[in-house]
């Protein structure tokens, strides 16, 4: 039995409604698998900035790292989307990834066979299609100096700066070659190096760690509009692709569409081991935002923070065969068409997300019997 300290942070649009399906789930494997679990919630993004007027509160900080890994919905939404406002939902989101130094993200993507038509790329060219994007989450553009500057004739400038430094990509490298290590043995770094220093110290960077750590691990350079067309083109030929911030969250939301649906990805963000600690402090979240347009319908998908569930399950507390089973439960309940409107084939059915949420609890129950009986 293992003692589970988990943060829920619903966040604001469609994260609450799918956050509590990500808790039901979370409750029935502790449930079966007699666990014990503690789910605690905090304010985070545009609902933190209403009720205490910063996106990101000290007690929400506090306890994110006083939990084993984190459970985050979305941030953000047209209510707070002032682009002169001194704060922005966005920055709660940020602020925490930087905080807990979570700084490698993880994004599997696995195309689902009865998924498969809910994509608009060929089924043919998504069969066999499983690779995991490690996007560097604490760095970059996202995180330099920002600034406007008046000009003196009228007008302003702009400045984002884009910073990278030797150890960030270090770290990032060695977290997707260790995990292409348990996998096809493949790594793709993603750049821009015909244009970017930033580009050309990553991709030399990613060239001697993996030439002096990783001498079994496949490693080629991809420039990122070439990644773009290549995800189109020939999806199956990835195993694990490293990028920089930016690039990362860009081709994952391009990615999602050949799994038919953004609402379906999951991520893992993780930093270190922490010394002395069994649990690897972790963020959670499904890769899709807050979709304002569809909030409080009771319709998004649960699947991406379901998914997010089992990347917790697994990578923060070890416990493969719960993980295991979360994905079962959901491969099971999509096999049977109870799936959202947003994935639901043209004229079928399609179902709520408590529906959905309900559906793959259940379904863990019958998994849960055979694994225990199994054992
Ligand atoms: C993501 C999101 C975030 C990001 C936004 C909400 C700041 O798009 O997690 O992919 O850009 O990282
Ligand atoms: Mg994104």
């Amino acid at each position: 039995m293992s003692r589970l300290t988990i943060a829920l942070l619903p966040g604001d649009g469609i994260g609450p409604e799918v956050v509590a399906e990500g808790a039901r789930v979370l409750r029935a494997v502790a449930e079966r698998w007699k666990h014990e679990i503690e789910l605690r919630e905090g304010l985070i993004g545009g609902c933190a900035l209403d009720a205490r007027d910063t996106p990101l509160p000290p007690e929400t900080i506090e306890l994110c790292r006083s939990a084993d890994a984190v459970l985050l919905g979305a941030v953000g939404g047209p209510r707070w989307d002032n682009p002169a406002a001194r704060q922005r939902p966005e920055q709660g989101l940020l602020g925490l990834r930087r905080e807990l130094q979570v700084y490698a993200n993880l994004r599997p993507v696995k195309v689902h066979p009865s998924l498969a038509v809910a994509s608009p790329l060929r089924a043919e060219r998504l069969e066999g299609v499983d690779f995991v994007v490690v996007r560097e989450l604490t760095g970059g553009i996202y995180f330099g100096d920002k600034r406007r500057e008046q000009l003196p004739h009228g007008g302003e400038r702009a400045i984002d700066e884009c910073v990278y430094t030797t150890s960030e990509i270090e770290r990032v490298t060695r977290v997707a070659a260790q995990l292409a290590r348990t996998r096809r043995r493949k790594l793709t770094s993603v750049d821009k190096a015909n244009v970017l220093e930033t580009s050309r110290l990553w991709r030399s960077t990613v060239t001697r760690v993996l030439r002096d750590e990783f001498p079994d691990v496949a490693l080629d350079h991809l420039l990122v509009d070439a990644c773009a067309m290549q995800l189109l083109r020939d999806p199956r030929g990835f195993d694990v692709i490293v990028t920089e911030n930016m690039f990362g969250d860009i081709l994952t939301d391009e990615a999602s569409m050949l799994a038919g649906s953004l609402g379906v990805l999951p991520s893992a963000s993780l930093g270190d081991d922490v010394e002395g600690q069994r649990a690897r402090r972790g963020l959670y979240e499904p890769i899709h935002g807050s979709a304002p347009d569809i909030a409080g319908r009771g319709i998004a998908n649960p699947v991406g923070t379901i998914l997010s569930v089992a990347l917790m399950l697994r990578h923060s507390f070890g416990l493969e065969q719960e993980a295991r089973a979360v994905e079962q439960a959901v491969a099971a309940t999509i096999d049977r068409g109870c799936v959202t409107a947003d994935i639901a084939p043209c004229g079928a059915r399609s179902y709520s997300t408590a529906d959905v949420g309900g559906a793959i609890a259940e379904a863990l129950t019958s998994i849960s019997r055979q694994v225990h009986s199994r054992a």
